[in-house]
């Protein structure tokens, strides 16, 4: 990948076995209708919670502006993200996320289209070196990033 940050990114690249870059896709709602369709083709859902999606849910993204649509397609992928990095801990394998590189060139380097793909992160995925000492980071108190009302 020639979008990346160099200085801080290239040991992840250079020793991982594998980087994955996540792009958000903005026009994923596209597919929506009829995913929901194919819910109660297949007796999931009632037609009155089907027609109930058709008014509420739907609308709300078939008339989204961009805003709207990148912000969606960030959560998206950033949970799909997540459970990859959690997935292939439980698997033996480590990962560091990255956001340290062009992100403008990003989707455009990966052959896809910059207006309707938003990269989200990149994930350099591997086994541990066991003759590395791990870095033992810390973590901020939890009353400083959680509150309870
Ligand atoms: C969204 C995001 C982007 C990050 N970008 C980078 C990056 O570009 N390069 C990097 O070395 N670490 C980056 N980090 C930090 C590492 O992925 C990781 O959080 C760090 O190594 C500490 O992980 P740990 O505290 O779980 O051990 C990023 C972290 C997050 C959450």
């Amino acid at each position: 990948m020639n979008f990346t940050c160099p200085s801080i990114n290239n040991p992840q690249i250079d020793t991982s076995s594998a980087v994955i870059q996540v792009f958000g896709n903005t026009l994923a709602f596209k597919k929506y209708r009829a995913l929901w369709d194919q819910m109660y083709a297949e007796k999931r859902i009632s037609k009155e919670e089907l027609d109930k999606v058709y008014n509420t849910f739907l609308p709300l993204y078939e008339h989204a502006d961009k805003t709207m649509l990148t912000a969606d397609a960030m959560v998206d992928s950033s949970l799909a993200a997540m459970q990859l990095m959690l997935i292939a801990r439980a698997h033996g394998y480590e990962t560091n996320a990255m956001t340290g590189y062009d992100a403008k060139k990003a989707a455009s380097v990966m052959g896809l289209d910059p207006e309707q793909y938003v990269p989200v992160m990149g994930i350099a995925l591997g086994k541990p070196n066991k003759n590395v000492e791990e870095l033992k980071s810390v973590r901020y108190p939890v009353d400083e990033v959680l509150k309870f009302e």
